[in-house]
């Protein structure tokens, strides 16, 4: 038989042994008491080691991001922030977000509070304390107006048009590069012509004779541009846009366009599990239309008195018009997302079910986070994911603009 102690757990083979034990003058320890303290101090010990390390990780975490975003940037018409969303990621840090859209300036300031996000119009902005300071100027600039008038007055024109505000805050700063996103019309535009009148422009070039002049010669900043397919940079969707880079003609490097990918996203690889959100909808018979409609097709597919009664007066106008009543198949990337997720010319429709795209897969399809937040009424936020620079484009352009920059 073996006798235990029920205070510190002891155990005897004889019972006077444990009778003594019972009886000795110094009771002994109640053992749970100091196994609890054991435990304690060991948790205690283990904690403390812990933190170290913690502390640790997270000096060498920021020495890396110190040495990554040794590369800033000033980005103005930031949108809701899908362009600087992937210059971020890429490793660039932000000096400067400016838009004058009050919903655009509350998203940026949501998702990247450390950022000195400016609200207002571009013009307006000190921007004295960034001269000589800044890697990178960016911006989906809208252009308004290219005349041949706007190209004779150069920068001095008082319509004030945005390009030439953004070459004025060029020109001020004096960055190591820039980097102008447009849409792709820009470079058919007046037959070409609105695009050279750009490039002159950023060439700071007062030349008049505009078929033979030494502006490029002449230019502090090496510019090329080209129109990228978002499809072939890891986005499930066919977004084109033009991108004119400049580098400052004392950078060693020259700037490469990111290089196409052979595979693509589809639509199958983004749109499942995405979180609920707000979403538009359609009526009942744009509904009981595209109940007809199979994935990837359009108004095509209807029979021949629907497709009349649709289209109307347009029906015999020709052209493929394939945006409208456009039903996403899971298998492509999707048409280029709009501000609006549905219009009579130019339908998105989700690709398994009778509705436009919701918030969060526009987001998705956009290659935003699904943890990034956009605010504003529902309009206004399909309006900043429609309007953005896909993210994953913008992180890859910005590598390979971090890659111009390295020394
Ligand atoms: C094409 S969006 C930019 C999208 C952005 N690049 C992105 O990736 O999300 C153009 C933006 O320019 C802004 N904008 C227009 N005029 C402006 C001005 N004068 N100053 C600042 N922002 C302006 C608009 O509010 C709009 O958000």
């Amino acid at each position: 038989m073996i006798y235990s102690c029920e205070k510190c757990m002891k155990t005897f083979s004889q019972k006077s042994h444990y009778d003594k034990h019972l009886t000795r003058k110094r009771t002994c320890e109640i053992q749970s008491d100091k196994i609890k303290e054991l435990v304690d101090k060991t948790v205690e010990i283990k904690i403390n080691e812990l933190k170290k390390k913690l502390n640790i990780v997270e000096e060498k975490i920021d020495q890396q991001n110190q040495s990554m975003s040794i590369h800033n940037f000033i980005e103005v018409c930031a949108g809701g922030g899908g362009l600087s969303c992937g210059l971020i990621k890429a490793g660039f840090t932000p000096l400067l977000l400016n838009d004058n859209n009050n919903d655009c300036c509350k998203t940026l300031k949501k998702n990247h509070p450390e950022a000195n996000v400016i609200c207002g119009s571009m013009d307006k902005i000190d921007y004295s304390s960034y001269i000589n300071k800044v890697d990178l100027l960016t911006g989906g600039v809208p252009c308004q107006s290219f005349s041949q008038a706007g190209l004779r007055k150069g920068l001095s024109d008082p319509r004030g048009d945005l390009m030439y505000k953004f070459i004025k805050i060029l020109y001020l700063i004096k960055p190591k590069m820039f980097m102008i996103e447009n849409v792709k019309g820009l470079l058919t535009h007046d037959k070409g012509n609105t695009i050279k009148t750009i490039i002159k422009a950023l060439h700071n070039c007062e030349c008049k004779n505009v078929i033979k002049c030494d502006c490029e010669s002449k230019s502090e900043y090496n510019i090329v541009y080209k129109c990228i397919d978002a499809s072939k940079h890891d986005v499930p969707q066919k977004r084109e846009r033009v991108f004119i880079v400049g580098t400052i003609k004392t950078t060693k490097k020259q700037f490469e366009y990111p290089i196409e990918l052979s595979s693509k996203k589809v639509l199958k690889h983004v749109l499942y599990n995405v979180p609920q959100s707000n979403g538009a909808k359609y009526n009942e018979t744009k509904i009981k239309l595209f109940k007809m409609i199979p994935q990837g097709g359009c108004w095509i597919n209807l029979p021949e008195n629907l497709q009349r009664e649709y289209l109307g007066n347009s029906y015999n106008s020709g052209g493929g018009r394939r945006g409208i009543l456009h039903r996403l198949s899971m298998e492509k990337p999707s048409l280029t997302l709009l501000c609006t997720p549905s219009q009579k010319q130019t339908e998105r429709c989700h690709p398994l079910e009778e509705r436009p795209l919701t918030i969060r897969e526009y987001a998705r399809i956009q290659t935003f986070d699904d943890s990034y937040e956009f605010l504003g009424s529902i309009a206004s936020q399909y309006k900043q994911i429609g309007n953005a620079v896909p993210v994953e484009l913008a992180r890859q352009m910005g590598i390979a603009l971090l890659k111009t920059l390295e020394v």
